[in-house]
């Protein structure tokens, strides 16, 4: 029997097989009407369980994704720029809070959640796995890698699960700022001298096809993409955000005056498809298996700051406690 704490908790249907027909068919229904599932309605199993892979995933992106910049909050240029990227920073924690609480309203603990991400044993993001070397890394990762967060986020804004689709509009808001803020910094280097501009074309050449390849896998090699399309989760294909994004930052870098390190890019009249040229799955790939250039500094960094924040949660846990007494003898 799955207890609270255990991993499973919540996840099958097995204990209720007389709710499995008409659960099935209410759950249908709202999935064709394109309405949305809410926590307390019976759902597959197997729905339940993509949801918590793909959410929890989204979490842990946005822990580990507060590192690459958060390295960079004592070395900001000025008190404006370390006051918005502290601003920025905070924002992905607080993208994370708001993630595991959808998560845990499938009926799985944030303390297992975390224990998966401590342990290795759960995925996030690719692109959080390269280095922040210098300051226009910074605007780098704001104006590519927020912009493709976005436009992977922004359809996610529908998906059919209540708590997750609404966790996502205050999410893409906030993303919103981070890669207007990045775009900021890359025009003013782009603007400045002859060596701050090549800084910001080095950046936007190092976080480019990483940036593409955060959108997943190509659509032929996505595992899955269609179950979770006719889920109503995701709302458009691996490779249809990748062409999306790839529109709206081909004509964005021309205000740069950078360029993309891509000659291949072009739109395809007939397919009225963006086309790219070939992305490095082998170093896709490697990433995902744990060896990129920073997988290991990352989980290293997570499993210290986790160690190191014990006595914040044990104080907070006597506090409750403490209340909670008084709260009894009053
Ligand atoms: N980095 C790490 N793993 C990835 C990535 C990536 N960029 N893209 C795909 N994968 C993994 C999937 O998690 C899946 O692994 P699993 O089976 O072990 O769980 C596998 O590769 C196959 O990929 P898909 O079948 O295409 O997986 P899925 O349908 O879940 O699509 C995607 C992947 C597009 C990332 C989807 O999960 C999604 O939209 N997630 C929500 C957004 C998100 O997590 N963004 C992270 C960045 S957040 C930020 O920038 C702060």
């Amino acid at each position: 029997m799955a207890t609270q704490d255990s991993p499973d908790r919540g996840l099958e249907n097995a204990d209720r097989p007389d709710l499995a027909e008409a659960g099935q068919a209410s759950f249908d229904k709202i999935i064709a009407a394109d309405s949305r599932i809410e926590p307390g309605d019976w759902m597959p199993d197997a729905y339940r369980k993509t949801l918590i892979r793909q959410i929890s995933q989204h979490a842990h992106s946005e822990i580990i994704g507060m590192q690459p910049e958060g390295n960079w909050i004592s070395r900001a240029p000025s008190l404006k720029r370390k006051a918005i990227l502290m601003a920025k920073v905070q924002d992905e924690a607080g993208h994370g809070l708001y993630l595991y609480s959808a998560a845990e309203t499938l009926g799985i603990s944030r303390d297992v959640l975390n224990d998966q991400l401590l342990a290795g044993k759960a995925r996030y993001s690719s692109i959080f796995n390269y280095p922040a070397r210098n300051w226009a890394d910074v605007g780098a990762i704001g104006w590519l890698v927020d912009g493709a967060a976005i436009c992977n986020q922004v359809p996610l804004c529908r998906v059919s699960f209540g708590p997750y689709g609404r966790a996502m509009v205050r999410v893409c808001k906030e993303e919103s700022f981070h890669q207007r803020q990045g775009f900021e910094i890359l025009l003013e280097l782009a603007n400045g001298t002859k060596a701050q501009k090549q800084m910001a074309q080095d950046a936007v050449n190092s976080f480019y096809s990483p940036a593409l390849m955060m959108f997943g896998p190509p659509d032929s090699d996505s595992a899955h993409s269609s179950q979770s399309i006719s889920w109503n989760i995701k709302r458009f294909s691996n490779d249809e955000l990748r062409q999306r994004f790839v529109g709206m930052i081909v004509e964005q870098v021309k205000v740069l005056g950078l360029t993309l390190p891509d000659h291949d890019i072009k739109f395809n009249e007939e397919t009225g498809k963006w086309e790219y040229g070939e992305l490095d799955w082998d170093e896709f790939n490697e990433v995902l298996a744990g060896r990129g250039p920073c997988n290991a500094q990352r989980l290293a960094h997570r499993r210290e700051a986790h160690k190191n924040g014990a006595w914040v949660r044990e104080a907070a846990a006597a506090y409750a406690a403490k209340k909670a007494k008084k709260e009894q003898v009053a």
